[in-house]
């Protein structure tokens, strides 16, 4: 679509409501399916309601990071044309749930999870599905650096956080592959507090210093994307690199054009300040309440950030249950 004065091609802030919208649908759909130990149903049911609510939004909207290719699951597709055309030329991440897993299961810390930037700003992993990554809040975000051993950035996160050592509590996802990170981090005198899943929660929480000071680990690069979305609203950092799972993919990576070495910046993840974050709790979390089942209304808590101004908005809202039938009727 050509740029006009009525349709201008950057995102403005008014954008950043508008996005709530539709994690409140994801997380509503993909709420019905809490406990019920089928994933893909409740991805199904989230991104259906997310493809819905994100054709009402006034965005011209391409998929640039879409989810879901590592198992299968329902996804929306990288590529995809999203929004109701009439807005700006804009970027989309989307995570209609982030932790199905723990969706499925009942437990802690599943998001609806949804990122918007200006066109050609966010970057393409051209198919690494992980990523290692670092998260800090601001008062640490100029001193660390993903190419120094972990004991050292834990130092400087202590320093830049004038507490012990002791005192650091790393959040790291709970995987066999972490077990030597583990032991660093445990030999460096700082704390681990394990995540099942969700590294987007996980990485908000360090960023913003709500329980945990860094994260460290891999993850979806997907995940890696979108969060420095908000990584970037909170001035703190978040830093990447690549980590292909096999010869094929390294190759595949190094035809693409990509320095497996390099350590991505926040600012390489999304090249743009005009970016918007806005994530709504499915099940309870140390960021967001889940979605909470009433008589007849259904309550949300979601988050919504802007980079350009650092603006985080809290956004509590009550729906009528009768509303959302199509996705709670099942
Ligand atoms: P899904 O809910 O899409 O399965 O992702 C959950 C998640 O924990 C992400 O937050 C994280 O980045 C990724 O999976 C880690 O991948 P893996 O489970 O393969 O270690």
């Amino acid at each position: 679509m050509t740029s006009t004065a009525s349709t201008p091609t950057a995102p403005d802030r008014n954008l950043a409501l508008e996005l709530v919208r539709v994690t409140e649908a994801a997380a509503i759909a993909g709420a019905r399916w809490v406990g019920a130990g089928d994933k893909n149903r409740a991805d199904g049911a989230a991104v259906d309601a997310m493809r819905t609510f994100m054709d009402t939004v006034r965005m011209n909207g391409t998929v640039v990071i879409g989810e879901g290719e590592k198992d299968e699951a329902p996804m929306l597709f990288n590529g995809e044309s999203v929004g109701d055309g009439t807005g700006p030329d804009v970027d989309v991440a989307v995570d209609p749930i982030d932790g199905t897993r723990l969706t499925a299961l009942g437990y802690n810390n599943a998001l609806a999870v949804f990122a918007v930037a200006e066109k050609g700003s966010m970057y393409d992993p051209s198919a690494v599905f992980y990523m290692e990554k670092m998260v800090v809040g601001p008062e640490a975000a100029d001193y660390v650096d993903l190419r120094l051993p972990v004991a050292q950035n834990i130092t400087l996160v202590a320093k830049a956080l004038n507490k012990p050592v002791s005192q650091v509590t790393v959040c790291v996802l709970e995987r066999p592959r972490h077990e030597p990170l583990v032991q660093e981090i445990r030999d460096a005198g700082a704390r681990v507090k394990f995540i099942m899943d969700g590294d987007v929660a996980g990485a908000i929480a360090a960023a913003r210093g709500a329980g945990v000071d860094m994260l460290l680990g891999t993850g979806g690069t997907p995940e890696g994307i979108i969060a420095a979305c908000a990584v970037k609203a909170t001035g703190g950092m978040l830093q990447g690199r690549l980590a292909p799972i096999d010869d094929a993919e390294r190759q595949k990576a190094i035809d693409a054009g990509h320095d497996l070495d390099r350590v991505l910046t926040t600012s390489d993840l999304v090249t743009t300040d005009n970016c918007y974050f806005a994530a709504t709790g499915i099940t309870d979390g140390d960021l967001l309440k889940g979605v909470r089942f009433q008589q007849d209304r259904l309550i949300t808590e979601s988050i919504v950030m802007r980079a350009q101004s650092g603006t985080v908005r809290i956004v509590e809202a009550e729906h009528r249950v009768e509303k959302w039938d199509r996705w709670l009727s099942e």
